[in-house]
């Protein structure tokens, strides 16, 4: 009787764990390889849970993205990547400044990921250098600073690393701009999409986390320059936006 009972309950905690999901059902009706969304509701983790630099007590709300879940994603991110790459060579071009903690975290990644499969692909950096922020306001024009000549892309799989994408403008502008050189393949990876009204929804291919439309510093993202010191992705405070506004 009680043999039969148990054989009964395993099959039933079988069909149970069968029909639950693993994964949140919105995390894949946008594209395949999902994101991790964060809801509007989320308020982060309080700042006295974790360390942060003392100057930015006060100029920061909370803790709404921890660097270690960070890092854990991008190790995902890096996995859906090469399983679209793998075996051939990566030219990224990594978006300064806010994209060079991501860019440099991914990479890391990419090779280790391509040493433990004994793929010898070669990854190259390039850098282009974007500015459309005013403390925390879109400005109309974009600027490409530093290498515009990127001739270098011609015929190479490229892979754009930017940090983060709203209405998806600065990297449609991007974008265009690299296809001029002719390159072979052009892939996108964005750590944060933001959703604005107009936010773009196919691009970017590979999406760390999709978060509410809060302006949000740290992990190399900036408000006027400051918080890229910051490990964690953190909301300022309207404290932290008026010491550092222009
Ligand atoms: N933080 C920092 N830089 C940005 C943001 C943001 O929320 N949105 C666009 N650029
Ligand atoms: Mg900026």
């Amino acid at each position: 009787g009680l043999q039969v009972l148990l054989i009964l309950k395993r099959v039933v905690t079988i069909i149970f764990l069968k029909k639950t999901r693993l994964v949140a059902p919105e995390m894949e009706s946008r594209s395949t390889k999902g994101r991790v969304v964060i809801k509007d509701e989320w308020p982060g983790y309080s700042l006295k849970l974790f360390t942060y630099p003392e100057h930015y007590h006060e100029d920061v709300e909370s803790v709404y993205i921890p660097h270690g879940v960070i890092m854990d994603r991008i190790e995902r991110l890096a996995r859906h990547i090469m399983e679209d790459i793998s075996d051939q060579n990566i030219m990224v071009l990594c978006v300064l400044k806010g994209g060079y903690k991501f860019c440099c975290d991914l990479v890391e990644h990419i090779k280790a990921i391509g040493r433990s499969a004994d793929k010898y692909l070669e990854t190259r950096v390039e850098f282009i250098r974007l500015k459309s922020y005013l403390n925390d306001q879109s400005t109309e024009d974009l600027q490409i600073i530093g290498s515009q000549d990127l001739s270098f892309l011609r015929g190479k799989n490229v892979l754009i690393v930017e940090a983060i994408v709203d209405t998806g403008k600065t990297i449609n502008a991007l974008l265009k701009h690299v296809e001029t050189f002719e390159p072979k393949m052009v892939k996108v990876t964005a750590l944060l999409v933001k959703r604005v009204p107009n936010m773009v929804e196919n691009l970017p291919d590979y999406v760390g986390f999709e978060i509410p439309n809060r302006f949000v510093v740290g992990y190399a993202l900036d408000y006027n320059e400051y918080f890229r010191d910051l490990n964690h992705i953190c909301v300022i405070s309207e404290v932290g936006k008026k010491k550092y506004k222009i």
